[in-house]
């Protein structure tokens, strides 16, 4: 819980999503699936593609200038960036220093956060200890995840889930009451080989056999995942609620990850608060990993479903494992 003087708040929020539609309709004609088995099993509906030659960095822009829209930022201002992706546009250097160029935000220094689909959480709490330390006025936070280009559209396991989306928030020391109240975060790497990219890093460089077996692109052992993720996102969420004495009354808004929608209903069903007080658009973008929740942001503000002073909690499980719950009270009116 805190205890600083210094409260860090969001202050402002954007997203993008490609135009480019990838329906299940599109994918059963790809592989052997069917639009009900999708929608039945995970809540999808339809996903949304980079063009060729778009990628993080791309969709991270046009997040930014999503903001810059509605909100008055300029990118001198800047002080820290912080981009939580697991689809760099290349290893090195980080999608963070390109992104920082492209906004020309040339006082910030800029990095990379690999958290998948709990990267966005990493990176918003890494925020808010930065803003905290008073050494820190402005930072911008990315989730952004370009999933098609590490999705095998041959295997029908993985390629309905994932979609490719980016949100972007702005992250400052609060003038009032609001802001980053509480956050708890988690890790356990024995689940590693539960969901993973085996080659492409320095322990299985590119060669041809490994294109050869298809290891540049996600594996993942589906059903113990989610058992994980059911046990992993339901508890945190509860334990973040309880140590600030929410209930499902004055919880205002529940913002999860969205990988499918029966592990939201799962963590949803445990905090006991009903459907309209829980975030859902995995139907329209399906799972963007670190862009889920910056999107789903940036949504409940364009459909008006935060007021200042709202009590918000934010949650994920993603590969690692890596999973987290942040609570915090909107500050934008
Ligand atoms: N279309 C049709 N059938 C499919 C299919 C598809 N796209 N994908 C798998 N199947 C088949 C399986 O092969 C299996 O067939 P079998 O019984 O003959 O072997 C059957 O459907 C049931 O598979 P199962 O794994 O039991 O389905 P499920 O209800 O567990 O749903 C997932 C599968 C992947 C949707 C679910 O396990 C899940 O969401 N896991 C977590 C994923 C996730 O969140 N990943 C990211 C972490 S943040």
């Amino acid at each position: 819980m805190k205890n600083n003087s210094i409260t860090a708040s969001i202050t402002a929020v954007g997203k993008f999503l490609p135009s480019k539609k990838l329906t299940n309709f599109d994918l059963e004609k790809m592989v052997d699936t069917n639009d009900e088995w999708i929608r039945s099993r995970t809540g999808i509906e339809e996903r949304r593609i980079v063009e060729k030659g778009q990628a993080s960095s791309y969709m991270s822009v046009n997040a930014f200038k999503n903001l810059q829209k509605n909100y008055n930022i300029n990118s001198d201002e800047i002080d820290v960036i912080i981009v939580a992706t697991v689809t760099p546009d290349m290893l090195f250097p980080s999608t963070a220093c390109i992104i920082q160029d492209q906004i020309s935000a040339k006082n910030a220094f800029a990095f990379d956060l690999s958290g998948a689909c709990s990267g966005f959480l990493f990176a918003l709490d890494t925020a808010t200890r930065f803003i905290e330390s008073g050494k820190y006025k402005k930072v911008l936070v990315f989730g952004v995840d370009t999933m098609s280009s590490v999705v095998d559209y041959t295997d029908r396991n993985t390629c309905i889930l994932f979609g490719d989306g980016a949100g972007v928030v702005l992250v400052e020391p609060s003038k009032d009451e609001n802001g980053i109240i509480d956050s708890e975060l988690k890790t356990d790497g024995s689940g590693a080989k539960y969901l993973m990219m085996k080659a492409g890093g320095s322990l299985h460089p590119a060669t041809h056999e490994t294109v050869e077996n298809k290891e540049h692109f996600g594996y993942q052992d589906g059903a113990t995942v989610y058992k994980y993720a059911v046990k992993g996102m339901a508890d945190i969420s509860k334990e973040v609620s309880d140590r600030n004495n929410l209930t499902s009354q004055t919880i205002d808004l529940f913002i999860p990850h969205q990988a499918n929608k029966r592990i939201i209903d799962s963590a949803a069903k445990r905090l006991g608060i009903p459907n309209e007080k829980v975030l859902i658009n995995i139907n329209k973008y399906a799972n963007t990993t670190a862009g889920t929740i910056p999107i789903a942001l940036t949504e409940a503000v364009e459909q008006k479903m935060l007021k200042k002073g709202d009590n918000v909690i934010l949650s994920s499980f993603g590969a690692g494992f890596t999973w987290g719950a942040i609570y915090l009270k909107w500050g934008i009116s």
